[in-house]
């Protein structure tokens, strides 16, 4: 039997916050929230999920290199490295499986420091703005194009 597909979904600095995090911004949903519901919406799918979070840079830059061989894709939120980090979008350029950036708030309504992403650069497709919704689009986005792959 084929083996499930393993989608991996970082999470980045103070994300481990969400529900108490400016929740006028970010919502009351918490990440255990959110990942209970990524994971019903991949195993639905048929994928298989990590669901992971780091306040640390160099983990998230392990974790992408992690995937190389053992992912399918990628689904990423660094949080504040989405706008600062090389190390990472060096990364994710080496990965060679879709990525979906997500990001809970519109960031291009916000400060402009928040309207470059360095992960885009990288990334297959962005959702932005959707609160915790935007994690299940992604899973969705993810399942269509490793069905594709
Ligand atoms: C965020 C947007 C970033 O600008 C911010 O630093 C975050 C969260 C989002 O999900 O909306 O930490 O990635």
């Amino acid at each position: 039997m084929p083996q499930t597909p393993l989608i991996l979904v970082l999470n980045g600095p103070n994300l481990n916050l969400l529900g108490t995090r400016e929740t006028d911004i970010y919502g009351t949903q918490s990440l255990a929230d959110i990942e209970a519901a990524v994971t019903q919406c991949a195993v639905a799918a048929g994928l298989a999920v990590e669901f992971l979070q780091t306040n640390s840079e160099s983990q998230l830059v392990d974790w992408v290199q992690s995937a190389r061989d053992r992912a399918a894709g990628l689904i990423v939120n660094a949080g504040a490295y989405t706008h600062t980090s090389v190390a990472l979008l060096d990364a994710l350029r080496m990965v060679d499986m879709p990525i979906v950036e997500v990001h809970l708030s519109n960031t291009f309504r916000r400060e402009e420091f928040r309207h470059h992403s360095y992960v885009s650069q990288a990334a297959t497709g962005m959702i932005a703005g959707f609160g915790s919704h935007g994690y299940e689009l992604a899973v969705d986005a993810l399942t269509k194009l490793i069905a594709k792959a």
